[in-house]
Parts: structure tokens; sequence; C-alpha cells
């Protein structure tokens, strides 16, 4: 049996069978039965992106976030460990910890004041003994804590599932790219301020496609950018260089120039920096780095990066920028946006850096609004009658066939994964979609096919 009566069997058959060729059913971004799925079924059991191992400085400096639906409590305890909570008092289930982020020896619920040390553990009921007697043992009532948490240079994650494969094994290849973006510097890099953050009419997978695996649409929807004079000049910029598919629904796209070269060698980070990089990089990593205009990628299902060069009065300077999408129903999305820059680059690099950010992406960059704006012109159209067709009677689907038949992979790249020679294909996306569609279906085909 399945789960839900308007996704079954044939209709996800029909989806699979679209999907191998290339084509993704519109209707399927924005159902609320697939959101479901989507919800337990990827959000459930992946490797979630949390925060920063800058962002907790000293014992008791916590942060608060969400897996999807699921409040988490991330704090670093006395002993320096960093543990995750499901951000619930386990007394009445009251959100415990309402504040974005802070320092705290102790988390008192605002309902009834139970108190939680930074272990989780319970230390505090108001009237204790005289209200509970004997009965109440504390330490069968700490808080529940996230069932995996894990870290890859600095980056935090956390899975719901207790079962779920190590963090290393997933993430896989991408660490290799990981490792230039925030393990090129003495120190890592450092979050700067706090993750901005605000609400999208988007579907999660449509903006983690954005950016994961879609440099075709700068040419025209950032195309100001270039007439501004704040992107590359060459307004085909985003399509020079190579496309990587690295499995498990992670790649990035590395554009380079039209040579092959990067004119902003080292993405223009300071000379004296160059050195280290060469120290803490492999050959390989540094010809790709030194070589690269921008990195933009993701890590499934819905972390995705960006380290561009973007003109801040008149020079161009990098950023790394981190972002989740944060799915709050099929069709509206909370953005977290962190800011990110080599704890070694020069204060006044870092400044720039930070305008650079801002003038760029978040909620007041100019390229966000060009994405935001069209991400919610999508939404709006996923609502028209004709979209409905899951019998797919009048064909109505979306075209993922970009670079199909075009591109070969490339023999020689420098890194791991298979590498396109060019960022304007969809061989990432359809190995996006690929992932997505094994972990919706998971168990709801074979069942069937087992009863059969
Ligand atoms: S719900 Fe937290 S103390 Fe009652
Ligand atoms: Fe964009």
């Amino acid at each position: 049996m399945l789960v839900k009566d308007s996704v079954n069997k044939q209709t996800l058959q029909k989806l699979k069978e679209k999907l191998d060729k290339g084509l993704m059913p519109q209707w399927a971004v924005t159902d609320k039965d697939i959101y479901e799925l989507e919800r337990r079924q990827i959000f459930g059991k992946t490797w979630q992106f949390l925060g920063h191992e800058s962002e907790l400085k000293e014992p008791g400096s916590y942060v608060t976030r969400w897996i999807a639906s699921d409040p988490v409590l991330l704090v670093k305890t006395n002993s320096g460990e960093i543990k995750a909570f499901l951000n619930s008092c386990t007394h009445r289930g009251a959100h415990l910890c309402t504040a974005d982020f802070g320092k705290k020896k102790t988390f008192t619920c605002p309902y009834h004041g139970w108190s939680f040390n930074l272990e989780g553990e319970l230390v505090g009921v108001v009237s204790g003994k005289k209200v509970y007697g004997e009965k109440m043992i504390k330490d069968e009532w700490g808080l529940r804590p996230i069932p995996k948490v894990g870290m890859y240079q600095g980056l935090i994650f956390a899975s719901l599932d207790h079962q779920a494969m190590p963090l290393e094994d997933y993430l896989g290849d991408m660490k290799w790219y990981l490792d230039i973006l925030l393990g090129r510097s003495d120190g890592g890099m450092e979050v700067r301020g706090v993750p901005q953050r605000w609400t999208a009419q988007a579907n999660w997978k449509m903006t983690q496609e954005n950016f994961a695996s879609d440099p075709y649409h700068v040419q025209t929807n950032h195309r100001s950018t270039v007439e501004l004079g704040i992107s590359p000049s060459d307004p085909n910029f985003a399509s020079y260089g190579h496309q990587i598919v690295l499995g498990n629904g992670h790649g990035l796209s590395i554009m380079t120039s039209a040579t092959g070269k990067s004119p902003y060698k080292y993405q223009t980070l300071p000379e004296s920096m160059w050195p280290m990089f060469q120290r803490n990089l492999s050959p390989e990593q540094n010809e790709i780095f030194s070589n690269a205009t921008v990195f933009v990628g993701g890590m499934f299902p819905n972390l995705a990066f960006d380290s561009p060069v973007h003109g801040m009065e008149g020079e161009m300077i990098n950023y790394l920028n981190l972002r989740i999408w944060r799915p709050l129903g099929p069709d509206k999305v909370e953005v977290w946006c962190w800011f990110l820059i080599d704890k070694a680059a020069p204060e006044e690099y870092k400044e720039k850096a930070y305008k650079s950010y801002v003038g760029s992406f978040g909620p007041s960059g100019t390229l966000e609004q060009d994405d935001t704006e069209v991400w919610a012109r999508i939404i709006q159209v996923s609502d028209a009658l004709m979209m409905e067709d899951k019998e797919l009677s009048y064909n109505n689907v979306n075209n993922y066939l970009l670079g199909e038949d075009v591109f070969e992979p490339v023999e020689n790249f420098p890194g791991p994964g298979v590498a396109y020679p060019s960022t304007y294909t969809d061989n990432l996306a359809r190995s996006i979609q690929k992932r997505w569609f094994e972990l919706i279906s998971k168990g709801l085909l074979d069942e069937e096919e087992d009863s059969q």
C-alpha cells in the first residue's frame, strides 16, 4: 500500500519514466503529497547543515536552528563538544529556547520554568519534590538529542536518522572541493555577523537547483549585473568552465573565462595569502582555485554555496556564501544565508568582502532579487489547472536536456567527479533529481512490487 492516494505507484512510475528522459512534470514540483514524502524521506533522513563552528565560540555559546519542521538547539558544552537537541521542553513540549543565539549556562523553559544544562540534562524543576514527590527522576527527562551530529571543515551537520551513513561518506567527493573553499587558509573560515534569513515564495527544489546546477540562467536573469560592472564583463562569463557531477545529489560548477584562465587569480584574494593556499592545498586544488572565477554548487538536499568575485566600488572581491532552503511547505522557503571569509584574510579585505556580499546576495543583494522574483513566478504558474496533469496527457513537462548530446565528460579534469566541459548542462540537475526520486520513492515502488 502506498501512503498517498494521489501519489500512487502508477504516478511514481510515470514520474520516473519522465525523469529518466530528462523531463520533469511541473505538478511534482509543488505537489502536497510529494512534499510530505520529501519531509519524511529526505529531510528526516539526510544530513542537514546547521551552522559553522565559528558561530559557537565559547562553552555556553548556542544558536537555534531548524531541520525543516524540527527545531534544533545547537550548543557548545563545557568540554568544548558541540551537541544538538530538539529545542523542545520535555515537560509539555514548549519551544524551549526562542532566542536566535547567545551564551547561557542553563536553558529555562518559559512555560513552567524547568531548566536544562548544556549537556541537555534536566537540572531544575520548579517546586521540585514538593509537587512531584520522589517519583520525579530528573535523569529521565533530559532534552532529546538529535540522533547524529557531525562536522567537516567547520561545517556542522546533523541528521534525524539514527541509521544515517557517516557524514564523510555522505559528502563523498564533495569534500575535495570543500577543502578548497574552507580549508585553504590557516585557521579556516569564519562567519561574520549572523545568518540573514527571510521567507520567499518558492519551492526548495527549484532554489537548490538554481544554485547547485543552473548557471544557464545567469546570462539572462542576471544580465543587469554585467551591465552595472559588478559581475565579470563578458556576458557569457557563467558558461566558461566545468560542471562537476559528484553523485549522491551533490555537485558544482567552477567558472573560469573564455581562455580557461581566470583574470582574477585566486579569486582576487590578496597575493600575500597565495603561499598559504599553495601550502594547504594540493597542486591540483591550486590549479583549479587559482584559475576559478566562481565556485557555485550544492550538497543534497538543500545546502548551496556560492564563492564569486563581485564588484564593490570598482574592485572585484571574493567571499563565500552558504545558504539553506528550509522548506515551510511545497511553495514557501525560509532562506538562511551565511557570509564567510578566510580568518587569515587582512581585515580591510574582510570588510570589502562583506560589502560585496551585501550588494550581491542576501535580502539586499541585486542577484538575490533577480532570482527571488523568478522563483515566485514559478510558484504562481504551478497553481494553473493545466499543471495538475498527473496523467501527463498533455505531455506537460519541464525540460532538462541542456547539453544533452553536446557535451561529453572530460578525461583529464584535475579533481574528482564527472566533469563536463561547460557549465551550461543539465547533467547535475538530473543527478539531483535522480537522488530526490530514489529517496521519495524508497519502499513505495518496491513494496508494491513485492505484494504483487
Ligand atoms: S513546558 Fe516547559 S516547563 Fe512546562
Ligand atoms: Fe541566480
